[in-house]
Protein backbone atom coordinates (compact mmCIF):
# COMPACT_ATOMS: atom_id res chain seq x y z
CA UNK A 1 0.00 0.00 0.00
CA UNK A 2 1.55 3.20 -0.68
CA UNK A 3 2.09 5.79 2.52
CA UNK A 4 0.71 8.92 2.15
CA UNK A 5 2.96 12.20 1.12
CA UNK A 6 0.85 14.84 2.12
CA UNK A 7 -1.84 14.86 5.01
CA UNK A 8 -5.35 13.40 4.12
CA UNK A 9 -8.43 13.55 6.08
CA UNK A 10 -11.15 11.58 5.17
CA UNK A 11 -14.78 11.91 5.42
CA UNK A 12 -17.18 9.19 4.82
CA UNK A 13 -20.88 8.48 5.26
CA UNK A 14 -24.53 8.34 4.22
CA UNK A 15 -25.61 11.19 1.94
CA UNK A 16 -27.57 14.33 3.28
CA UNK A 17 -25.17 13.97 6.71
CA UNK A 18 -23.36 17.00 5.60
CA UNK A 19 -20.15 15.24 4.47
CA UNK A 20 -20.01 17.71 1.28
CA UNK A 21 -20.17 20.68 3.16
CA UNK A 22 -18.00 19.98 5.86
CA UNK A 23 -15.50 18.39 3.21
CA UNK A 24 -15.41 21.79 1.55
CA UNK A 25 -15.49 24.14 4.48
CA UNK A 26 -12.30 22.31 5.95
CA UNK A 27 -10.28 22.28 3.10
CA UNK A 28 -11.02 25.98 2.30
CA UNK A 29 -9.92 26.84 6.48
CA UNK A 30 -6.87 23.76 5.88
CA UNK A 31 -6.29 25.33 2.48
CA UNK A 32 -5.75 21.76 1.14
CA UNK A 33 -7.70 20.42 -1.74
CA UNK A 34 -11.10 18.67 -1.58
CA UNK A 35 -12.23 15.20 -3.05
CA UNK A 36 -15.65 15.16 -3.37
CA UNK A 37 -15.89 11.37 -4.91
CA UNK A 38 -19.50 11.40 -5.12
CA UNK A 39 -19.02 13.64 -7.81
CA UNK A 40 -17.19 10.98 -10.08
CA UNK A 41 -20.25 8.70 -9.32
CA UNK A 42 -22.77 10.99 -10.29
CA UNK A 43 -21.11 12.01 -13.74
CA UNK A 44 -20.73 8.71 -14.53
CA UNK A 45 -24.37 7.85 -13.50
CA UNK A 46 -25.23 10.78 -15.89
CA UNK A 47 -22.99 10.00 -18.83
CA UNK A 48 -24.27 6.63 -18.84
CA UNK A 49 -27.85 8.01 -19.30
CA UNK A 50 -27.05 9.86 -21.88
CA UNK A 51 -25.41 7.05 -23.94
CA UNK A 52 -27.93 5.19 -23.41
CA UNK A 53 -26.25 3.00 -21.55
CA UNK A 54 -27.42 -0.08 -19.14
CA UNK A 55 -26.16 1.20 -15.43
CA UNK A 56 -25.92 -2.08 -14.29
CA UNK A 57 -23.56 -3.42 -17.14
CA UNK A 58 -20.41 -3.42 -15.17
CA UNK A 59 -17.97 -4.05 -18.03
CA UNK A 60 -19.66 -1.44 -20.20
CA UNK A 61 -19.93 1.19 -16.97
CA UNK A 62 -15.95 0.82 -16.55
CA UNK A 63 -14.86 0.90 -19.34
CA UNK A 64 -16.91 4.13 -19.59
CA UNK A 65 -15.53 5.34 -15.97
CA UNK A 66 -12.14 4.98 -17.51
CA UNK A 67 -12.77 6.78 -20.84
CA UNK A 68 -15.05 9.70 -18.84
CA UNK A 69 -14.46 13.03 -20.02
CA UNK A 70 -14.78 14.69 -16.43
CA UNK A 71 -12.69 17.71 -15.64
CA UNK A 72 -12.96 20.62 -12.67
CA UNK A 73 -13.06 23.88 -12.85
CA UNK A 74 -12.73 25.60 -9.19
CA UNK A 75 -15.92 23.67 -7.76
CA UNK A 76 -17.69 23.08 -11.10
CA UNK A 77 -17.87 19.90 -12.42
CA UNK A 78 -17.56 19.45 -16.68
CA UNK A 79 -18.46 16.27 -18.51
CA UNK A 80 -16.07 16.76 -21.86
CA UNK A 81 -16.63 20.85 -21.22
CA UNK A 82 -19.93 21.41 -19.94
CA UNK A 83 -20.83 22.41 -16.68
CA UNK A 84 -23.04 19.85 -15.36
CA UNK A 85 -22.04 20.10 -11.65
CA UNK A 86 -26.46 21.30 -11.28
CA UNK A 87 -27.54 18.15 -13.28
CA UNK A 88 -26.07 15.84 -10.92
CA UNK A 89 -26.83 16.94 -8.31
CA UNK A 90 -30.43 15.98 -8.55
CA UNK A 91 -32.30 12.64 -7.12
CA UNK A 92 -32.31 11.03 -10.12
CA UNK A 93 -28.58 11.13 -10.72
CA UNK A 94 -27.53 10.36 -6.79
CA UNK A 95 -29.63 6.89 -7.69
CA UNK A 96 -27.66 6.55 -10.86
CA UNK A 97 -24.50 7.39 -9.18
CA UNK A 98 -25.46 4.44 -6.55
CA UNK A 99 -26.25 2.14 -9.05
CA UNK A 100 -23.08 2.52 -11.17
CA UNK A 101 -20.74 2.60 -7.82
CA UNK A 102 -22.10 -0.96 -7.10
CA UNK A 103 -19.63 -2.25 -9.64
CA UNK A 104 -16.75 -3.75 -8.46
CA UNK A 105 -14.98 -2.83 -12.26
CA UNK A 106 -16.11 0.34 -12.17
CA UNK A 107 -14.68 1.11 -8.58
CA UNK A 108 -11.21 -0.58 -9.85
CA UNK A 109 -10.91 1.80 -12.90
CA UNK A 110 -11.88 5.12 -10.50
CA UNK A 111 -9.15 4.10 -7.90
CA UNK A 112 -5.84 5.33 -8.45
CA UNK A 113 -7.45 8.42 -9.89
CA UNK A 114 -9.09 9.30 -6.71
CA UNK A 115 -5.29 8.64 -5.21
CA UNK A 116 -3.56 11.32 -6.96
CA UNK A 117 -5.52 13.52 -5.33
CA UNK A 118 -3.69 13.80 -2.73
CA UNK A 119 -1.68 16.82 -3.14
CA UNK A 120 0.51 19.32 -1.35
CA UNK A 121 -0.65 20.61 1.33
CA UNK A 122 -3.03 18.27 1.75
CA UNK A 123 -6.36 16.62 0.92
CA UNK A 124 -9.99 16.67 2.87
CA UNK A 125 -11.54 13.49 0.78
CA UNK A 126 -15.25 12.68 0.88
CA UNK A 127 -17.31 9.54 -0.10
CA UNK A 128 -18.38 6.24 1.50
CA UNK A 129 -15.29 4.60 1.25
CA UNK A 130 -12.40 7.21 1.50
CA UNK A 131 -11.29 5.98 4.65
CA UNK A 132 -11.99 2.30 4.39
CA UNK A 133 -10.53 1.84 0.84
CA UNK A 134 -9.00 4.70 -1.56
CA UNK A 135 -6.78 5.97 1.60
CA UNK A 136 -6.94 3.51 4.34
CA UNK A 137 -3.04 4.36 5.73
CA UNK A 138 -5.42 7.94 6.22
CA UNK A 139 -4.17 9.21 9.56
CA UNK A 140 -7.58 11.16 10.28
CA UNK A 141 -11.06 9.78 9.00
CA UNK A 142 -14.50 10.75 10.51
CA UNK A 143 -17.19 8.95 9.75
CA UNK A 144 -20.31 11.12 9.78
CA UNK A 145 -24.18 9.93 10.41
CA UNK A 146 -27.37 11.78 10.91
CA UNK A 147 -31.54 9.88 11.01
CA UNK A 148 -32.85 9.55 7.64
CA UNK A 149 -35.61 12.06 8.87
CA UNK A 150 -32.72 14.75 9.47
CA UNK A 151 -30.92 14.16 6.15
CA UNK A 152 -34.03 13.71 4.16
CA UNK A 153 -35.12 17.62 5.34
CA UNK A 154 -31.55 18.91 4.42
CA UNK A 155 -31.69 17.67 1.22
CA UNK A 156 -35.02 18.66 0.70
CA UNK A 157 -33.82 22.44 1.49
CA UNK A 158 -31.21 22.22 -0.48
CA UNK A 159 -33.02 21.35 -3.36
CA UNK A 160 -35.98 24.35 -2.61
CA UNK A 161 -32.74 26.78 -2.20
CA UNK A 162 -32.15 24.94 -5.98
CA UNK A 163 -35.19 25.68 -7.22
CA UNK A 164 -35.49 21.97 -7.48
CA UNK A 165 -38.65 20.46 -7.35
CA UNK A 166 -39.14 17.60 -4.27
CA UNK A 167 -41.44 15.87 -2.30
CA UNK A 168 -39.73 14.95 1.84
CA UNK A 169 -41.88 11.68 1.86
CA UNK A 170 -39.93 11.05 -1.79
CA UNK A 171 -36.67 11.58 0.01
CA UNK A 172 -37.10 9.65 2.52
CA UNK A 173 -38.05 6.53 0.65
CA UNK A 174 -34.92 7.04 -1.54
CA UNK A 175 -32.19 7.84 1.04
CA UNK A 176 -33.61 5.02 3.05
CA UNK A 177 -33.16 2.42 -0.50
CA UNK A 178 -29.57 4.25 -1.40
CA UNK A 179 -28.20 3.79 1.57
CA UNK A 180 -29.11 -0.02 1.54
CA UNK A 181 -27.97 -0.38 -1.47
CA UNK A 182 -24.88 1.19 -0.85
CA UNK A 183 -24.41 -0.36 2.48
CA UNK A 184 -25.32 -4.06 1.11
CA UNK A 185 -22.99 -3.48 -2.26
CA UNK A 186 -20.16 -6.63 -2.34
CA UNK A 187 -17.15 -4.06 -3.23
CA UNK A 188 -16.10 -0.87 -1.01
CA UNK A 189 -19.69 -1.00 0.91
CA UNK A 190 -20.72 1.92 3.20
CA UNK A 191 -19.32 1.25 6.40
CA UNK A 192 -16.68 3.08 9.08
CA UNK A 193 -13.03 2.48 8.51
CA UNK A 194 -12.34 0.71 12.13
CA UNK A 195 -10.02 3.61 13.04
CA UNK A 196 -12.90 6.25 12.15
CA UNK A 197 -14.06 8.38 14.37
CA UNK A 198 -17.51 8.41 14.33
CA UNK A 199 -19.78 11.72 14.76
CA UNK A 200 -23.36 11.95 14.42
CA UNK A 201 -24.67 15.38 13.02
CA UNK A 202 -28.36 14.99 13.60
CA UNK A 203 -28.87 17.91 16.46
CA UNK A 204 -25.52 19.62 14.96
CA UNK A 205 -25.31 22.63 13.09
CA UNK A 206 -22.11 22.61 10.41
CA UNK A 207 -20.30 25.17 12.10
CA UNK A 208 -19.86 22.67 15.74
CA UNK A 209 -19.48 19.65 13.53
CA UNK A 210 -16.46 22.17 11.95
CA UNK A 211 -15.32 22.61 15.28
CA UNK A 212 -15.25 19.76 16.58
CA UNK A 213 -13.19 18.07 13.19
CA UNK A 214 -10.88 20.71 13.42
CA UNK A 215 -10.26 19.78 16.80
CA UNK A 216 -9.32 16.41 15.63
CA UNK A 217 -7.17 17.82 12.89
CA UNK A 218 -5.06 19.61 15.05
CA UNK A 219 -4.26 17.14 17.47
CA UNK A 220 -3.31 14.79 14.46
CA UNK A 221 -1.19 17.02 12.16
CA UNK A 222 -0.05 19.38 14.78
CA UNK A 223 2.31 20.53 12.49
CA UNK A 224 0.68 21.62 9.75
CA UNK A 225 -2.30 23.54 11.35
CA UNK A 226 -2.14 26.53 14.14
O1 LIG B 1 -22.00 11.57 -1.91
P1 LIG B 1 -22.99 11.54 -3.03
O2 LIG B 1 -24.42 11.56 -2.57
O3 LIG B 1 -22.72 12.57 -4.06
O4 LIG B 1 -22.75 10.13 -3.75
C1 LIG B 1 -23.64 9.63 -4.72
C2 LIG B 1 -23.55 8.13 -4.76
O5 LIG B 1 -22.25 7.75 -5.24
C3 LIG B 1 -23.68 7.42 -3.40
O6 LIG B 1 -25.01 7.09 -3.07
C4 LIG B 1 -22.83 6.19 -3.56
O7 LIG B 1 -23.57 5.14 -4.11
C5 LIG B 1 -21.79 6.59 -4.58
N1 LIG B 1 -20.49 6.84 -3.96
C6 LIG B 1 -19.69 5.75 -3.68
N2 LIG B 1 -18.43 5.93 -3.19
C7 LIG B 1 -17.97 7.16 -2.95
C8 LIG B 1 -18.78 8.29 -3.19
C9 LIG B 1 -20.05 8.10 -3.69
O8 LIG B 1 -20.09 4.62 -3.89
N3 LIG B 1 -16.74 7.30 -2.47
Amino acid sequence: MTLLSVPVVTIDGPSGTGKGTLAEALAAHLGWHCLDSGALYRALGLAAEREGLALDDPEAMASLAARLPLGFAGRRVLLDGEDVSDAIRTERAGMAASRVAAHAPVRAALLEWQRRQALAPGLVADGRDMGSVVFPLAPLKIFLDASPEVRADRRYKQLKEKGLDASLPDLIRDICERDQRDRSRATAPLRPATDAIMLDSSTMSIAEVLDRVLEEVRRVFPEQVS
